[in-house]
């Protein structure tokens, strides 16, 4: 078994993929050609936003909407220290200040109990994170940065395809980031990502910094990167796209079959969805007392499995600056030491599950 299985989607898929590629080898615009645009107009339609800029990577996606806001040395974003590095990256990337608030323990995402506490006269964004799958309480997290007029990034790299109150991930703020890392839930076959806003100035600030800060060719109003999907990967990404919509169905389908099949195991708890939310389940993810035994004995069973985010960002030396200390964030260090990923993809079937289910049998015996 497969933790994530990328092979059976593209055996689905590999003729249209071909076709798709030998077309770009074609026309050979493998920088900006035609199937960025025709990408960009597809997921702007889906997400229900005006503007998609594809980029080069989620995390650039995310430097660029900092850039697009301004953000400058000394400034703060609002953030959470449970997720992968980039979130925080890229506000000290920029010599911004990244400011951490603590978790939710049922959904492992950022909770807005602690938003108003982190808030300063220097705070200049909040960037929350829609973890293993499920967007943020993002109408708690709005109201709270509208009140004090903060604008929000939703960090979507992990949720592309989930709701919240029945609006899709990348349409719930002012810019809305995702990645298409392989293993996404929509993902390519190398590094891409996009950002999605309704706003037509940041938009039009996030199309330049995406190409050097060039408005018009060889003139620079502003700095930026080199950060462009290739045509290639925006050519694979039209072809998975059509089979998305029913892998996110699959995906809620074989999350809910998990729920069920796990619920009675003594020493795990299952994922947690938050009411007005649909999760496409970027990572099935438990929390198990003993973590370590469980992991241990799904491997002795060739059962894979994987701990994400084993030492929060608060305790990683890239922040050593910010002088934290463990117990700064007692539910994200919670959480990092007992979650587990269990194999999710949208083609794991109920056998896998069921198999899944008996190699996590013998743990509880040694609980
Ligand atoms: C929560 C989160 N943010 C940002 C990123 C960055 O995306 P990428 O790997 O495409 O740069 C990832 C990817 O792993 C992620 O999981």
């Amino acid at each position: 078994m497969q933790f994530i299985d990328l092979a059976a989607q593209q055996k689905k898929i590999r003729t249209s993929i071909d076709r798709r590629i030998s077309q770009v080898l074609d026309h050979g615009k493998y920088i900006m050609g035609p199937e960025v645009f025709e990408l960009e107009e597809m997921l702007a339609e889906y997400v229900g936003v005006p503007h998609c800029i594809s980029c080069a990577s989620g995390t650039d996606a995310l430097l660029m909407a900092l850039m697009a806001l301004d953000i400058q040395p000394g400034d703060e974003v609002i953030t959470v220290p449970y997720t992968w590095i980039s979130t925080a990256e890229v506000i000290a990337l920029l010599r911004a200040k990244p400011v951490f608030v603590d978790v939710q323990p049922n959904t492992f995402n950022m909770d807005p109990n602690h938003i108003e506490a982190a808030i300063t006269p220097r705070t200049r964004a909040i960037m929350p994170v829609g973890i293993y799958g499920q967007c943020a309480d993002m109408t708690r997290i709005n109201a709270i940065a509208e009140r004090h007029g903060i604008p929000v990034i939703e960090d979507g790299a992990q949720c592309f395809g989930a709701t919240h109150q029945g609006r899709r991930s990348c349409n719930l703020s002012l810019i809305g980031c995702t990645s298409f890392f392989p293993s996404k839930p929509l993902g390519c076959y190398g590094d891409g990502g996009a950002i999605f806003t309704a706003d037509d100035d940041l938009a039009d600030r996030m199309r330049q910094i995406r190409i050097h800060g060039q408005k018009v060719k060889h003139q620079h109003p502003l700095v930026g990167i080199n950060g462009r999907l290739d045509t290639l990967q925006a050519a694979i990404l039209l072809e998975k796209f059509v089979l998305f919509p029913e892998e996110c169905e699959a995906r809620a389908r074989i999350g809910r079959r998990y729920d069920t099949l796990l619920a009675d195991i003594p020493g795990i708890t299952t994922p947690v969805i938050a009411p007005g939310n649909t999760s496409v389940y970027a990572q099935y993810t438990i929390l198990a007392k003993d973590r370590d035994a469980l992991s241990a004995t799904l491997k002795s069973r060739d059962i894979p499995s994987v701990a994400y985010y084993t030492s929060p960002l608060h305790l990683q030396g890239a922040f050593s600056d910010l002088n934290h200390k463990p117990g700064d964030f007692p539910v994200s260090e919670h959480v990092a030491s007992h979650c587990l990923s269990l194999p999710m993809s949208p083609y794991l079937t109920q056998t896998d599950q069921e198999t899944v289910k008996r190699g996590l049998t013998p743990y509880h015996t040694t609980l």
